[in-house]
């Protein structure tokens, strides 16, 4: 048997060879361009800046201000970005500025389909992997769970490795951890006290990713996002979120309910933090690696429903439900400090600050499609 200091140190060395490997990439990289292959002034060689960039699940929360931060970045804002998404629950208006902003082609295509994955993938060096359905639905549809997030990664990963991409950032979810053992949670944190079908499967793909850089070299970088939040949220979907909920019905004049006690905590993270670890991580050397990206603070249900009702202004109660069935998870907490030292992420929009900034998005898009239109 396995000491635990035996398993922590195990887990170190593996890191560390995987910094090893990174440095060792680096250091080539730079020779490369000493040895004078043509550059632009990103520094990256010309190769690199005509090949396209592709996100599965694009037009979605957290695809979209990916999209919006590549444009904005120099290096890579030269180069086409690919929004492959069979708008099951994305929505066009996420992406018409970066639309409007140019080079953007946009492939209604399923995950599910193989050939218009490998179609999708030419001439492509950088993936972005965001398709997948909600935990709730996860639940309520388990195969279509398995099809999209189990079998859609695996035709990702293997049109990439036919298209010969360089790199996969993958979202993977703090639902691998489940109701941790410890807390702040470490990446190193085994996955076993998950329970749900979602963490399960995001757990898989984390196992994937890792042999697909085993057997072929793929580099990867996963990225266990924890609660995220912000402008471009779901307004409308059945399975909604509670932030959204609680905002039309404040709005309204009617308590936020909060189902449970109240005493459930969440580590809300601000979308466009989200968005920056991962365009972070496609720069990074850093590969065949997981973070987690959260802001490390817990927040209860019972004080962010109060911390909305102040940036609303309402002065209501709130109002408890019975606790619902999926992700009965009572608390959340992550360490991101090998986020902040290998990636150089660190969080920059607080709670107040993102919600404020939530609800003036949900009042702009409330006053220009009242009814969902
Ligand atoms: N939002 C969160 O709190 C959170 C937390 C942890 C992990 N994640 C992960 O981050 C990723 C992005 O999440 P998001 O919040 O932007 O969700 P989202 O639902 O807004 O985006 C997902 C996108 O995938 C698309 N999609 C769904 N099924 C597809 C299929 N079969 N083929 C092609 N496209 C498909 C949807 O239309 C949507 O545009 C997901 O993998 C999710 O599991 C999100």
């Amino acid at each position: 048997m396995l000491s635990a200091f035996s398993v922590v140190n195990i887990y170190a060395r593996v890191f560390l060879v995987h910094v090893f490997k990174a440095n060792a990439f680096r250091s080539q990289f730079k020779k490369h361009s000493r040895d004078g292959y043509a550059t632009f002034s990103t520094g990256l060689p010309h190769s690199i800046m005509t090949k396209k960039i592709l996100l599965t699940g694009g037009a979605g929360l957290i695809g979209s201000h990916i999209i919006d931060q590549l444009q904005a970045d120099p290096e890579f804002s030269g180069r086409e970005v690919v929004i492959f998404d069979n708008f099951s629950r994305g929505q066009r208006a996420n992406i018409a500025q970066a639309l409007s902003r140019g080079k953007v082609t946009i492939i209604e295509g399923d995950v599910r389909d193989r050939d218009a994955l490998r179609q999708a993938m030419d001439n492509v060096d950088l993936v972005f992997h965001l398709a997948a359905i909600r935990i709730t639905q996860c639940a309520q549809e388990p195969r279509l769970a398995m099809e999209v997030l189990g079998e859609g990664t695996f035709n990702m990963l293997e049109a990439a490795v036919e298209a010969g991409v360089r790199k996969v950032i993958a979202s993977s979810s703090a639902s691998v951890y489940g109701l941790a053992e410890s807390f702040p949670t470490r990446e190193d944190h085994h996955p076993y006290d998950n329970r749900t079908i979602y963490g399960a499967l995001k757990t898989w793909n984390e196992g994937l990713l890792r042999s697909f850089n085993d057997m072929y070299g793929l580099d990867y970088i996963a990225l266990r996002y924890f609660n995220v939040y912000g402008p471009r949220m779901d307004r409308h979907g059945v399975y909604t979120e509670v932030l959204i909920r609680w905002i039309e019905r404040i709005d309204a004049g009617k308590a936020p309910i909060i189902f449970g006690d109240g005493t459930q905590t969440m580590d809300f993270v601000f979308v466009e933090d989200i968005a920056r670890a991962n365009v972070l991580a496609a720069k990074s050397d850093a590969t065949d690696a997981v973070f987690n990206i959260g802001r490390s603070e817990e927040i209860s249900l019972k004080d962010l429903a109060k911390a909305l009702l102040r940036v609303m202004e309402a002065d209501i109660p709130i109002e408890y439900g019975p606790e619902r069935a999926v992700n009965p998870v009572s608390r959340r907490l992550a360490d991101i400090s090998r986020a902040r030292d290998v990636l150089g992420w660190t969080p920059a929009v607080d709670l107040e600050e993102g919600l404020r900034r939530l609800v003036a998005w949900w009042r702009e898009e409330r006053a220009e499609a009242p009814h969902g239109t």
